[in-house]
């Protein structure tokens, strides 16, 4: 079973290919109509851009969508996520996007003989926010090699910072963090002073607060976040040209980045979303085509 769980699913090769081909998605080719599939969207975290930018995808492939309904679902019963998708695969489901808030959730579906695409696990990896953020920063910059790019967040609790960092590092280009010392994790890459790199990155990615994640308070004011680790206007004004100003969103306005710059010229975060539906569109593509379906 070939599934996109984690970005280690995927060759470089496989990646490019991907981008390359959700951009032709984007500039009008056309994909098969497979009204004989079925896929089925398990979202039990809470999502508006991956949830429906795949349900979109979906449809684009004349699937059948089945948008299963955890707060509805016998999920209440106690019935296990393996039991939940193993009876969608006896339904005939085709496919499986699941967004769980377990790290790594997929490892105990792995006798399943259904795909999965991952739309997000816990703190682990979000392959395809990923995707669609390295297709964005490939339709602007056309390579990777040597991308001067910082990560500005809560790293610590960021699925998209640990996807993006590996992969961005296995494509070389060259990754760094800004954070407060309680979102740093230690496993990821160098922490550097904003003020001192702003200058000089041709990628500035935002990340969201994740209040929902954190067990403690984070100890710093919205402002006091925002003047130390968020883009303000005068660390937007210091960027290169040719920088771009990125975020998975939903954003936190105010605090990651002043909310004027949220579509500021340098922001490619609604593109992103854009680009978000094609990329999605590729995965699916891929999916059917790896599995025979
Ligand atoms: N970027 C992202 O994953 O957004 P959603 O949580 O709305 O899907």
């Amino acid at each position: 079973m070939k599934n996109i769980v984690k970005m280690s699913d995927l060759t470089n090769e496989e990646v490019y290919e991907l981008i390359t081909r959700a951009l032709e998605l984007k500039n009008g080719a056309k994909v098969e109509a497979r009204e004989d599939l079925f896929v089925a969207n398990l979202f039990f975290e809470n999502s508006t851009r991956t949830k429906h930018s795949f349900e979109v995808a979906e449809h684009k492939h004349r699937l059948n969508v089945i948008n299963f309904d955890a707060a509805t679902s016998s999920v209440n019963k106690g019935e296990t996520l393996y039991d939940t998708c193993k009876t969608l695969e006896m339904l005939g489901c085709n496919m499986l996007v699941i967004r769980h808030s377990q790290d790594a959730y997929y490892n105990e579906l792995s006798n399943l003989n259904i795909p999965i695409l991952s739309g997000g696990d816990g703190s682990g990896e979000h392959p395809s926010q990923c995707l669609l953020d390295l297709m964005t920063m490939y339709e602007k910059f056309g390579t990777f090699e040597n991308l001067n790019i910082i990560i500005a967040g809560d790293i610590k609790n960021s699925r998209v910072a640990r996807s993006n960092y590996n992969m961005l590092t296995r494509l070389g280009a060259k990754v760094k963090f800004v954070c407060p010392d309680i979102f740093k994790d230690e496993t990821l890459g160098d922490v550097v002073d904003f003020d001192e790199i702003i200058d000089k990155v041709d990628v500035c990615m935002l990340l969201r607060v994740q209040h929902e994640r954190h067990d403690s308070k984070m100890g710093l004011s919205k402002e006091e976040y925002h003047n130390n680790y968020g883009l303000t206007k005068e660390r937007y004004n210091k960027l290169k040209e040719s920088a771009i100003v990125m975020h998975p969103a939903p954003v936190n306005r105010g605090m990651e980045i002043d909310t004027k710059l949220v579509e500021a010229p340098k922001s490619v975060i609604f593109e992103q979303m854009k680009n978000g539906m094609y990329m999605r569109q590729a995965m699916i593509e891929k999916i059917i085509k790896d599995n025979n379906l």
